[in-house]
Formats: C-alpha cells, structure tokens, sequence
C-alpha cells in the first residue's frame, strides 16, 4: 500500500546572516494510513519546519514529499493543521470559527453545518457552538482549532505542539480526547510534542531526532493496545518506550 505520508531524503536550508542554516537533513520517513507518529527532538531540530512541508507550506529544498503518492507542491484540502495556540477569531462564535476553513476553502458553509455539529459534540463541545473564544478556556479554545482542522474530512492530521500551552492535567485529558478522535475518524496523524510521556501515550511510532541539522536518530515503536486509558502509563512497555526516547533525546545533545 502506498504510505500516506512518504519523506525521501528530504533537506532543507534556510537562508541566514551569515551563510545558511541546514535545519533538516537526510530525512527518510513512511507514515501509513491511519498510522500516529509523533515527531520529539530538541528546541530547533527542525520539527515544525519538517510539519511545514509535509503541509505543503514551504518548500524541501532537496528530496521528495508525497502525500498519498502525490508529491506536495502547496497548500491541500487533504491535510488539516492545529498549531500550539489556537488562533481563533475573537469575534466569531465556535461555530463561526469553525466554518472559517470551509470558507477560505470556497465550500458551501450549509452543507457543512451538520459536520461542524457533530465534530463539536466529538470533541465534547456540546453547547458551547454560540459561545465565543474569551468564554472558553485554553483546552476547550485548543479542541476548536481541532475541529476547524477536522471539518473539512482531511485524510491527514499535523499537530504541532498543540497542547503546548496547557497546564499537565488537561493536556493529559486532551490526549484521551485526542485518541478518542483519532480512533473515530482514523486520520493519519503527525504529531510534535515535546512531551516523551504524551508522545508514548498516543503514538504507533516516534521519530526521535537529533539537533541541527535535524536528522531522524531512530524510530521507537510503541506496542501497546488500544483504547489506551491512563493506566497504560503503567504498562512496563509504557516505561520501555519512554526510556529509550529518553536517552535518545539525551544523546541529541541540545542546539547549538
Ligand atoms: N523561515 C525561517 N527562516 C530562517 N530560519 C528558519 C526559518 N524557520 C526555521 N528556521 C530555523 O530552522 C531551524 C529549525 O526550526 P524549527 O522551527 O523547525 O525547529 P523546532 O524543532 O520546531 O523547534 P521548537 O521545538 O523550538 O519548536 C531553527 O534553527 C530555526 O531558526
Ligand atoms: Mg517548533
């Protein structure tokens, strides 16, 4: 089967005061279909800018990027992004919020009305639809941007340090929440966090990476079943996991 996601010798350069920066080399990564991978590795290794062009928002400068068998050259509906902060729109309801990716994808708003219900409810929204931003909290705020990521049914989901910015108990419960979808929807996830813990919890596979110029060290497979509930954390392959990353992100050394 073709890989949902196909990264072959990807690299790229930005350009810098003094020379150039290489922030991603040699990377060589498959993600299939339905398959969570999450992405860890030190401050500037180059995990956003490697979601960044699987998002087709900026160009690899060498190597091949396909999505589906299709090489990436820009923007696509079948990829669906959640950042660290949510970047709602404070004058728009949730709902409003979420119906702005069917907007500046040119789709019928109305034919989208049930979808963004039933993603509000997914995500345990329900009741809030005509609330607006300042009424939530960041949590609540983080599981919109998810919806508005979701609403227009892209195969691909890539989050980026999305509960970055939540306190250690709803970050936990986002994960839960996060599973819950994910098993629901089976989207093909790609995931960076900085958490060892949340990437074990919720991956198939992590891609520890080393510091720059980001290069793939190893890929740790985590084999425990699903549904996960907290007290996988308990499981000795839970700890297994979290240890081998552990001491791969140690030996990635910290950016220069
Ligand atoms: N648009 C850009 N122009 C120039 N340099 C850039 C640009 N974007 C990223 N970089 C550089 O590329 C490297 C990787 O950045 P990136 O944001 O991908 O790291 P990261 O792994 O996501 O870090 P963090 O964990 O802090 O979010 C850094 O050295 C950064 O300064
Ligand atoms: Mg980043």
């Amino acid at each position: 089967m073709v890989a949902d996601i196909h990264l072959g010798n990807v690299s790229k350069t930005f350009p810098a005061k003094a020379g150039k920066v290489e922030a991603l080399g040699g990377i060589e990564l498959d993600v299939a279909r339905h398959e969570f991978v999450s992405v860890l590795g030190p401050s500037g290794c180059g995990k956003s800018t490697l979601l960044r062009i699987v998002a087709g928002l900026i160009p690899p400068s060498g190597g091949e990027v396909l999505v589906h068998g299709q090489p990436v050259d820009g923007p696509s509906s079948k990829v669906g992004i959640v950042f660290q902060s949510p970047v709602l729109l404070p004058w728009r309801t949730v709902l409003q919020n979420i119906e702005l990716q069917v907007e500046v994808r040119k789709l019928d708003r109305a034919a989208f009305r049930d979808k963004a219900h039933k993603l509000i409810s997914l995500v345990g929204l329900e009741g809030f639809a005509d609330s607006y931003p300042y009424q939530l909290s960041g949590g609540m705020q983080q599981r919109v941007s998810l919806c508005r990521a979701l609403i227009h049914d892209p195969s691909l989901l890539l989050m980026d340090e999305p509960f970055g910015a939540l306190d250690a108990l709803t970050r936990e419960q986002m994960g839960l929440e996060l599973q819950r979808v994910w098993l629901e929807t089976k989207k093909t996830v790609l995931f960076i966090t900085h958490s060892i813990a949340e990437a074990v919890f919720l991956s198939d596979r992590i891609v520890v990476m080393s510091a720059r110029p980001g290069r793939i060290q190893e890929i740790v497979t985590v084999d425990i079943p699903r549904p996960r509930t907290l007290d996988a954390m308990k499981d000795p392959r839970f700890h297994q996991a979290v240890d081998r990353a552990r001491k791969l992100m140690n030996a990635a050394g910290l950016p220069e």
